[in-house]
């Protein structure tokens, strides 16, 4: 039996080019899984010096300066003879209703001439119907826990449909190593525990948020900004440093949820959904006498705009030895 996303024919984007390293003409785009698996094989038959180290990078499209930095380290960790895979799928499983799945910026042309330049060899560009030949699927992958709390709260179902996507994908795909960015830092646990829980064969990078110079996250999302959201938009970074900053200087966990709210709370036009200071490990909110890493988290609308980041912190122990005011409150 055929399976319908192979009866597709491809309508190859521009620009394409033989299925061979990345040359001037740029990546080769694929929409159907067929010519997607005949990319990959011709791939070891035709590129010089080729290895079968693949490098998946999973995206919505409209990329930034964040995703190519993904593409770039997906190039280093694939080598000079394996190959770098661009994934581009805005996935509806993972858009609740009343959210911007039909706005979600889309420009493959685009899309493909940047990833051009920073190290794609094939691109994998699929329409809903070649991903969910069957419509919606019935059986789904489960982020548990992670999937429930902090974006899984405000987004539910988010997270479950991302992973859903992302083992799809993977199986589409083969990756030996597959990077995911940190900006998401969520989704990239969930990920990692997807692949820990179901024995997937393979590695998950991180990779570090890439920022505008004056500390705004980038995001697909940004683009929605205008001048005066962005400028307040500012604040959840801001919010991130200044709470990064409290947590080295030993002020315990509840002084810099505190010290990132209060900055949050005095900018105009940005409503938060959550302001967490995490464990990285679980995603759960650290008690007040916690010390050691953790991650601080925020969420937040500024006009219609809804965006993400985080920080990773060092909560210190106080160096007088003196008690953080959470470890006094916890005797209480
Ligand atoms: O991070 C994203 O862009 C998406 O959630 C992903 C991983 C491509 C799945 O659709």
């Amino acid at each position: 039996m055929t399976h319908p996303a192979e009866r597709e024919t491809s309508s190859q984007a521009e620009p394409a080019g033989p299925a061979g390293p990345a040359g001037p003409a740029g990546p080769v785009v694929v929409t159907t899984r067929s010519d997607l698996r005949d990319a990959m094989a011709i791939w070891a038959m035709t590129a010089p010096e080729a290895t079968d180290r693949r490098a998946v990078v999973m995206t919505m499209g409209a990329l930034h300066e964040g995703h190519l930095d993904l593409v770039r380290r997906a190039r280093a960790e694939a080598g000079p003879g394996g190959q770098v895979l661009v994934t581009i799928f805005v996935n509806p499983l993972q858009f609740g209703a009343g959210e911007d799945l039909d706005s979600y910026p889309r420009d493959l042309e685009r899309d493909v001439a940047l990833l051009a330049g920073a190290g794609a060899d094939v691109v994998f560009a699929p329409a809903p119907d070649v991903v969910y030949p069957d419509g919606d699927p019935v059986v789904r992958v489960s982020a548990g826990r992670i999937g429930e709390v902090l974006e899984g709260a405000f987004r539910p179902g988010h997270l479950d449909g991302v992973l859903t996507v992302v083992l799809k994908l993977m199986h589409a795909t083969r990756p030996d190593v597959a990077l995911f960015g940190e900006k998401d830092a969520q989704q990239l646990l969930a990920v990692r525990r997807m692949v820990r829980d179901l024995d997937l064969d393979v590695e998950i990078v991180g990779v570090p948020t890439r920022r505008d110079e004056d500390g705004l996250a980038l995001s697909s999302r940004n683009a929605y900004l205008s001048d005066e959201e962005r400028r307040s938009a500012l604040a959840l970074s801001r919010a991130l440093r200044a709470g990064a900053q409290q947590a080295a200087g030993g002020a315990g966990a509840a002084a810099v949820r505190a010290t990132a709210s209060g900055i949050l709370n005095e900018a105009t036009d940005v409503v938060v959904d959550y302001l967490a200071l995490v464990d990285p490990a679980t995603v759960e909110e650290v008690p007040a006498e916690h010390t050691g890493p953790a991650l601080l988290l925020v969420a937040a609308r500024v006009g219609t705009t809804r965006l993400i980041d985080n920080q990773a912190v060092d909560v210190v122990a106080p160096s007088d030895g003196s008690e953080t005011p959470g470890q006094e409150a916890s005797r209480d």
